[in-house]
C-alpha cells in the first residue's frame, strides 16, 4: 500500500524527531542536539546524536544516520508504510483510509494536481514581486514604506502586488504554462456567475505569500491598501492549503524558537513583520484565528514554551482562551501578554521600540493567571451571583492543571484573589475541581455569600437581649449555622455565652476577621432603632431559626438533586435511588418545620 505524498509531507510536520525516537530509547540533550548510547552497535558512551532542527539522526560510531523513518524502519525491521503507520499513531496523526485501487488512483492523482499547483504559487509569487518594481505597484511601495516595512524584509519575505485587474495574474499564468483547468483549482481566480470562466480574486492588493514549512508557497493573503472591506482577503482551501494547518513565518522563525526555547503568537501578518524586521525573531502569526490541534503539533516540534500576545479586543480575548485549551493539552507551558493601551505587536515596537517589547514579555502573566483577571473582570464581585459566574468559568481551566500539587496551589491563590474568606466557599470551589465538576454548587456558595433576612433578625435578636440568647443558642446546633454568611459571628456568641461575656461591639470587632461582617453588618444590628420587648424578640427569634432550618434542607436537597443528576449521567442507579431516599427524607422534614411556621 502506498501512502499519498499530501499525507507523507503533513506526517513529517508534525512527527517530533526527538519524541519519537524518546519512545525508544533514553536521550539526553547536550547543545543543541540529543544524545544517546546507539541502539544500531554496542557501546558505553554515546555517540548517537539526534538533532531536532534538522530533523535527522546520526551515530558516530557505526555511522548509520537518517530520518525518523529510517530509524524506525531499521530498529523494528518494518517496511516504509509499516512504519508510518508506527509514527502516525507515535504523533497522533490519523492515518488516510484506503481500501482500494480507486483511493491510491485518487490519491495520485492529487499528489499530481499539488505537484501544479506549487508550480503556479511559485508563479504567481514571482509576477507579485515583479509588480512592485514597476508602474502602478509604486502605489503598494508607498504604503509598506507608511507601514515601516524595509526593502530588505519585503524582499525576503518575498511580499508583492496585485495589480488591480482581471485578469493579469490569469493570463501571466498562461503565459508560463499553465492550463484554464489548473487555474481554475488554484485559488488564485474566482469562477464567474455565469458558469464558465474566472477573474483575478486579488485586486489591487499587497501580497504576502504564506509558506509551509518546506518554504514552498501554500497560499496568499491579500491586504488592501489603505481602507477598505475586507481588509484582507486569503485563499481558500486548495490540494495544498488546509486552514488552520500553517504558521505564518514559521519557516522563517523555527530556527530562532529552537534557540530561545519558547515562541511568541501573534495574531496578524504585520504583527510577524515589524518584531521579526527588529530582531524579535522567535514569532509566528495564526492570521486571526484561534489555533487549531494540527498547528498546535506543529509547534511542538520547536518548543514547549509560548507566550500568546494577541489583540486585547475581545475577538482577540476569545482566541486566547481558545487556544489554551490545546496547547496545555498538548503539554505547552503558557504565558499570556496583554500590551498596553490597546496595541498589537505591530504598533507596540513601531511606537517604543524592540527592547520595550523584550521588557514587557518578561512581565506576561502565567496562563491562570490570565483567565482569573478575565473572569474578574467580566462579573460583578460584589454580588453572589457574579462570584459564582466567575469561579465557573475559571473551573475548565484548573482543570487542565494536570498535576494535583500544582491544581490545590492553584485553588487558594484563587481563592484569596477573589477574596473568598469563607472556608466553605474555599471547600467548594477544591471539590469542584477534584471532583472535575462542570460547576460549583450555588446553593453552596450563595448561601455562603448572602445573609439571609432571618439570618439578620435572629442574629439582632440574640444580640441585642441576653434572656432570648441564652434560651435560643440552648436550642442551636453547630451545624445549624455552620453553612451560614454570618457563622463567624455564631461561633463567637456561643464562646462567649460560655465564658459569661457580653458580646459587645468591642469585642465582636476585635475577634471576628470578616471586614464585610464587621464594618457592615454588625453596626446594623445592634444599632436597632426601635427597642423591642423579650417577648417580640423572641418570637422573631424562633421564626427566623425555623425559617433557617427550612431554607437549610432545601438547599441540602438542591446539592442532592445535582449529585442525583450526576448519578444518572453515570448510569449508577444504585446510587440515584440511594439519594433519592435522602431527599425525600429531607422534603418531610422540611414540610414539617413548613407547618410549624403556618400556624
Ligand atoms: N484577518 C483576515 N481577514 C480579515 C481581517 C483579518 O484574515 N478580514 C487576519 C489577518 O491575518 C490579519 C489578522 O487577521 O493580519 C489580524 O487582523 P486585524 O487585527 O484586524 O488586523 P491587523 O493585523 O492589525 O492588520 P493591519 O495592521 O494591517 O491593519
Ligand atoms: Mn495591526
Amino acid at each position: 500500500m502506498r501512502y499519498p505524498q499530501e499525507f507523507i509531507e503533513e506526517l513529517k510536520n508534525q512527527a517530533d524527531i526527538v519524541r519519537i525516537i524518546g519512545d525508544y530509547i533514553t536521550l539526553k540533550k547536550k547543545g543543541q542536539n540529543y544524545w544517546a548510547c546507539c541502539p544500531f552497535h554496542g557501546e558505553k558512551t554515546p555517540s548517537f546524536s539526534v538533532s531536532a532542527a534538522k530533523g535527522f539522526f546520526k551515530c558516530f560510531g557505526c555511522g548509520k544516520a537518517g530520518t525518523v523513518f529510517q530509524f524506525v524502519m531499521e530498529l523494528e525491521g518494518s517496511n516504509f508504510s509499516e512504519a508510518v503507520k508506527t509514527i502516525a499513531e507515535k504523533a497522533g496523526v490519523a492515518l488516510p483510509v484506503m481500501t482500494n485501487d480507486n483511493d491510491a488512483k485518487h490519491y495520485e492523482e492529487r499528489d499530481k494536481q499539488r505537484d501544479d499547483l506549487r508550480q503556479l504559487n511559485s508563479w504567481a509569487t514571482e509576477f507579485f514581486e515583479s509588480n512592485l518594481e514597476s508602474g502602478e505597484g509604486r502605489i503598494a511601495l508607498e504604503y509598506l514604506a507608511k507601514r515601516g516595512i524595509s526593502d530588505e524584509s519585503r524582499r525576503q519575505f518575498r511580499l508583492g502586488y496585485a495589480p488591480n485587474s482581471w485578469d493579469a495574474l490569469s493570463s501571466y499564468l498562461q503565459k508560463r504554462g499553465a492550463t484554464k483547468f489548473q487555474i481554475e483549482r488554484s485559488g488564485l481566480v474566482s469562477l464567474k456567475d455565469s458558469g464558465s470562466g474566472f477573474y483575478d480574486k486579488f485586486r489591487g492588493r499587497l501580497m504576502f505569500p504564506i509558506l509551509d514549512t518546506q518554504g514552498k508557497v501554500v497560499a496568499f493573503g491579500g491586504r488592501i491598501l489603505g481602507e477598505g472591506d475586507p481588509k484582507y482577503l486569503n485563499s481558500p482551501e486548495t490540494v495544498l492549503y488546509t486552514k488552520g494547518q500553517h504558521l505564518f513565518g514559521l519557516n522563517y522563525s523555527r530556527d530562532a524558537i529552537r534557540r530561545q526555547g519558547f515562541v511568541i503568537l501573534v495574531e496578524g501578518y504585520l504583527d510577524f513583520l515589524i518584531p521579526y524586521q527588529h530582531g524579535v525573531r522567535n514569532l509566528v502569526a495564526s492570521l486571526g484565528t484561534a489555533l487549531t490541534d494540527s498547528q498546535v503539533r506543529l509547534l511542538g516540534r520547536f518548543c514547549r514554551k509560548i507566550i500568546v500576545n494577541f489583540d486585547p479586543d475581545s475577538a482577540g480575548v476569545n482566541a486566547t482562551k481558545r487556544s489554551l485549551e490545546l496547547l496545555l493539552t498538548e503539554g505547552f507551558k503558557v504565558n499570556v501578554l496583554t500590551l498596553p493601551d490597546n496595541l498589537d505587536p505591530d504598533e507596540f515596537i513601531r511606537e517604543r521600540g524592540a527592547e520595550s517589547y523584550t521588557k514587557v514579555l518578561r512581565s506576561s502573566q502565567s496562563f491562570m493567571d490570565y483567565i482569573v483577571e478575565q473572569a474578574i473582570k467580566s462579573h460583578d464581585q460584589n454580588s453572589p451571583a457574579g462570584k459564582v459566574e466567575t469561579l465557573n468559568e475559571i473551573l475548565p481551566y484548573l482543570k487542565l492543571v494536570k498535576d494535583r500539587v500544582e491544581a490545590s496551589e492553584q485553588v487558594e491563590r484563587i481563592a484569596d484573589r477573589l477574596k473568598l474568606d469563607s472556608k466553605l466557599v474555599r471547600e467548594e470551589f477544591k471539590r469542584a475541581v477534584e471532583t472535575r465538576a462542570e460547576r460549583v454548587s450555588e446553593v453552596a456558595v450563595t448561601a455562603q455569600l448572602t445573609v439571609k433576612p432571618a439570618e439578620k433578625r435572629l442574629l439582632a435578636a440574640l444580640l441585642n437581649h441576653a434572656g432570648v440568647r441564652q434560651r435560643i443558642l440552648r436550642q442551636m446546633a453547630e451545624a445549624e449555622y455552620k453553612q451560614l454568611r454570618t457563622a463567624p459571628i455564631f461561633k463567637l456568641l456561643f464562646e462567649l455565652e460560655q465564658q459569661g461575656s457580653e458580646p459587645t461591639y468591642d469585642v465582636l470587632s476585635e475577634r471576628i476577621y470578616d471586614a464585610a461582617l464587621v464594618n457592615d453588618l454588625l453596626p446594623e444590628l445592634l444599632m436597632e432603632l426601635a427597642e423591642k420587648s423579650e417577648e417580640a424578640y423572641n418570637r422573631e427569634a424562633e421564626e427566623s431559626l425555623l425559617s433557617l432550618r427550612s431554607t437549610r434542607l432545601a438547599e441540602q436537597q438542591a446539592v442532592l438533586q445535582t449529585e442525583i443528576n450526576q448519578a444518572q449521567r453515570e448510569g449508577n442507579a444504585e446510587r440515584v435511588n440511594e439519594l433519592l431516599l435522602l431527599k425525600f427524607e429531607l422534603a418531610k422534614q422540611e414540610r414539617a418545620l413548613t407547618n410549624q411556621l403556618r400556624p
